[in-house]
């Protein structure tokens, strides 16, 4: 079967969970695609050329700790807005959304770009203030000491450069069906995702 769930939408909206959650449900294989990005800025911090290194990116490279910090997503944000970056990364998200036994893909243009027939396509939102105070206490969990209001500026930041971009913007694709997850508990959440995938099998 191929079957691919497209889920889309800001830093810290809850994509990740609900993607981990749906994937987990229906035996399909995951992709948090934020990941390649990370990796690409992480490592092009210590060799240079971004799009040199991801042409160059294996599977190993996403296995890094420092990854998830704050600074790595605004690396990642500013690789992200280089064309030749994210071509050089299609071609990988393509073949993992359309494998054999299903796949969820998160990011910011798997519904528009990566994967426009997907099957569902999601677009996970929360206030910004929503989702400053859930990455907040998730850094500081890991020990980050950045201020809620740091990390809100973080978030608007990163949003902001990701929307504006002209290469794959984050937006949601017209045909995606938006949930907002500000007032939602995480199993709300997953059980409205859980329920679009059962409408669409
Ligand atoms: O989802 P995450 O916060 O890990 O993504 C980090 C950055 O990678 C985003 O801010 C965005 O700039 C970029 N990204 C993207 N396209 C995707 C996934 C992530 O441009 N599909």
């Amino acid at each position: 079967m191929i079957f691919t769930v497209a889920i889309d939408g800001p830093a810290a909206a809850g994509k990740g969970t609900v993607s981990r959650a749906v994937a987990e449900r229906f035996g399909f294989a995951h992709l948090d695609t934020g990941l390649l990005y990370r990796a690409v800025g992480a490592k092009s911090g210590a060799e240079g050329d971004p799009v040199a290194v991801a042409r160059r990116l294996e599977p190993a490279d996403l296995d890094r700790d420092d990854l998830r910090t704050a600074g790595a997503g605004q690396a990642a944000s500013r690789v992200a807005a280089i064309p030749e970056v994210r071509e050089a990364l299609v071609a990988f998200q393509r073949l993992f959304a359309r494998r054999e036994g299903g796949a969820v893909l998160d990011g910011r243009d798997i519904g528009t770009v990566i994967c426009p027939e997907a099957e569902v396509k999601l677009f996970v939102t929360a206030s910004d203030e929503v989702r400053a105070r859930r990455r907040w206490i998730e850094l500081s969990g890991k020990g980050d000491t950045l201020t809620e209001a740091e990390v809100l500026a973080d978030l608007r930041a990163r949003d902001r450069r990701d929307a504006e971009r002209a290469v794959a913007p984050l937006k949601p694709a017209d045909d995606a069906v938006l949930l907002d997850t500000s007032e939602l508990t995480i199993e709300a959440a997953i059980a409205r995702a859980v329920a679009e995938v059962e409408a669409r099998m």
